[in-house]
C-alpha cells in the first residue's frame, strides 16, 4: 500500500506528510479514508482527500492551516474542518459515531474510533483507510472486506439499516455502480429496494437529495445512470407523475453527444452545469406549474430555477429555427438562452435546420459585439437615450445580417437609419 500512495501527485505526498507530523505531536491517529483510498486501489485519479483524526480535527487543521500558510474552514457542530490545498479540497473529520436521532437527519457527531467511524459508512469499498501514522504509515485498514468486494466488482452495505438510516445512499449506489460498472450486491439490493418500498426518500431532507441529485447527473455521460434508477425509483422521490419514455432515452443519449459537440465547438471559461440538462430532461412531461414547484421544494439556485423552466417554455419558440433564417432572426430567437438552454435544444430538436441555426449562432453570432458605443452616435448628432438604445439594437442586427466589421462600416449604418429619418 505504500506504493500506492506513491502513486498521490507530489502536492498530496508532501502534504499527507506535513499532517502525519502535525498528527504526532497532537498524539493523534489519522488515517486517509472513503473514497481517495477506494480511488487509489482502483488505479483512479484522486482529487479530494478525506482524513480521519481520532482526536480533534479542527485542532489539528488549525495547526497544518498555519504551517503551510493556508485558509481552512471548520463545522464545529460536525467536528470537521476543511482546507483548500493547491485547488484540492481536503476534508478532515474527527473519528466518530454517528447517531441518526431519526431516520434521515443529518448525524449527531460523538467522538470514537476508526473502526466505528468506517462502520457507519456507505458501502464497504468506501469504508478502507490508509494509516498515515509513523508505525504503519501507507497500510491498509479493511475491517470489512472492501478490497475483496473491489476485486469482486461490488456495491455491499455495511449493516440491514444503511439505507434507512441515509437514503441518499440510494442514489450513492447507482452512482457508483454505474460509475465503476460493478453490480450491486445481492442483499444490498433487497435492502435497497426495502427502503425504496417504506419511503425513504422522502424522509431525507430535500436540500441534501438535491446535492446528491445532482452529483448523480454530474457524472459523466448520466445516460445509464437515468435509465437504472428510473427502473428503481422512477424518479418518485422528485414527482409521482415524471414519466420516461423511449423518446426520453434517446434524448438523454443525444445530450451527452451534444455536450461533447459543444465542448469541441466552444471554447469557453464558464462551468456549464450539465446536470441541468438531464434535469430538465427527466423533468419534461410534468406541466411548468408542477417543474415550478419541485425546484423551489429542492431549493435549486435561481438560475438553475429559470434555466430548467425558460427551456421548458421555450420548445416551441425553438421550432421556429426550423428554417433558413438571417442572422438577426437566430440572435432574437437564442440570444435569451444560457449554454445549458443551447445545448438542451441541439439535443432535444433532431431537425437538421435547427441544429444548423444553432451551430450558426455558436459560432458566428452569440460572440458579437458593436464596436461603436453611444458616444460615437452622440457625436453625429443622436440625443435622446431611448432612441440611441434602439439605434444600436437595429445596428447590430444589421451588423449580424451584413456581417461588416469595422466601426467605421458600423457608423455609416448608422448615417443611412438618420438619413432616414431614424
Ligand atoms: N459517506 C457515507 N454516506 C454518505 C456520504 C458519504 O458513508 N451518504 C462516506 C463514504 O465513506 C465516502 C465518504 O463519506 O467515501 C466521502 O463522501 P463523498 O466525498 O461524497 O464520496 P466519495 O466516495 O469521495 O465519492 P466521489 O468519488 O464521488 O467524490
Amino acid at each position: 500500500m505504500v506504493n500506492k500512495l506513491k502513486r498521490l501527485n507530489p502536492q498530496f505526498k508532501n502534504f499527507l506528510k506535513t499532517s502525519s507530523k502535525s498528527a504526532k505531536r497532537f498524539g493523534y491517529n489519522i488515517y486517509l479514508v472513503g473514497g481517495a483510498v477506494r480511488d487509489l486501489l482502483l488505479n483512479r485519479p484522486v482529487f479530494d482527500l478525506d482524513i480521519a483524526v481520532e482526536g480533534d480535527a479542527i485542532l489539528l487543521v488549525r495547526q497544518i492551516a498555519k504551517q503551510l500558510n493556508e485558509k481552512f474552514r471548520r463545522h464545529h457542530s460536525f467536528g470537521t474542518a476543511t482546507l483548500y490545498h493547491h485547488g484540492h479540497k481536503i476534508d478532515f473529520a474527527t473519528a466518530r459515531k454517528e447517531i441518526y436521532p431519526y431516520s434521515g437527519s443529518l448525524p449527531k457527531v460523538k467522538k470514537s474510533f476508526l473502526k466505528e467511524d468506517l462502520a457507519r459508512r456507505d458501502f464497504s469499498i468506501n469504508a478502507m483507510a490508509i494509516s498515515l501514522n509513523k508505525k504503519n504509515y501507507g497500510q491498509l485498514i479493511d475491517f470489512y472486506q472492501g478490497r475483496q468486494d473491489l476485486k469482486n466488482r461490488l456495491i455491499r452495505i455495511l449493516y440491514p439499516e444503511s439505507f434507512l438510516d441515509d437514503s441518499l445512499r440510494i442514489l450513492r449506489a447507482v452512482r457508483f455502480q454505474q460509475r465503476f460498472t460493478f453490480k450491486i450486491e445481492t442483499k444490498t439490493y433487497a435492502f435497497m429496494k426495502q427502503a425504496i418500498g417504506a419511503g425513504a426518500l422522502k424522509w431525507i431532507n430535500p436540500h441534501r437529495l438535491r446535492d446528491e441529485l445532482i452529483l448523480f447527473l454530474d457524472e459523466p455521460n448520466p445516460y445509464r445512470y437515468i435509465k437504472k434508477f428510473y427502473l428503481l425509483e422512477r424518479f418518485n422521490f422528485i414527482n409521482k407523475r415524471i414519466k420516461l419514455d423511449k423518446e426520453d432515452f434517446k434524448f438523454f443519449i443525444r445530450a451527452q453527444t451534444a455536450i461533447r459537440f459543444y465542448n469541441k465547438l466552444v471554447k469557453n471559461e464558464k462551468k456549464v452545469k450539465y446536470w441541468l440538462i438531464f434535469l430538465t430532461g427527466i423533468l419534461l412531461n410534468l406541466s411548468n406549474h408542477e417543474a415550478v414547484e419541485v425546484v423551489a421544494k429542492f431549493g435549486f439556485k435561481k438560475d438553475e430555477r429559470s434555466t430548467i423552466i425558460s427551456i421548458k417554455k421555450g420548445l416551441d419558440k425553438i421550432k421556429k429555427l426550423d428554417k433558413k433564417l438571417k442572422a438577426s432572426a437566430i440572435y432574437k430567437i437564442l440570444s435569451g438562452y444560457n449554454q445549458e438552454a443551447i445545448i438542451f435544444f441541439y439535443a432535444y430538436f433532431s431537425r437538421k435546420k435547427i441544429r444548423s441555426n444553432i451551430i450558426f449562432f455558436l459560432k458566428k453570432v452569440s460572440g458579437q459585439k458593436l464596436k461603436i458605443k453611444g458616444k460615437d452616435l452622440q457625436k453625429i448628432g443622436v440625443e435622446s437615450s431611448s432612441f440611441m438604445g434602439e439605434m444600436l439594437k437595429e445596428i447590430f442586427y444589421l451588423k449580424l445580417d451584413k456581417n461588416l466589421n469595422t466601426k467605421r462600416q458600423e457608423l455609416n449604418e448608422a448615417r443611412n437609419i438618420i438619413k432616414k429619418g431614424g
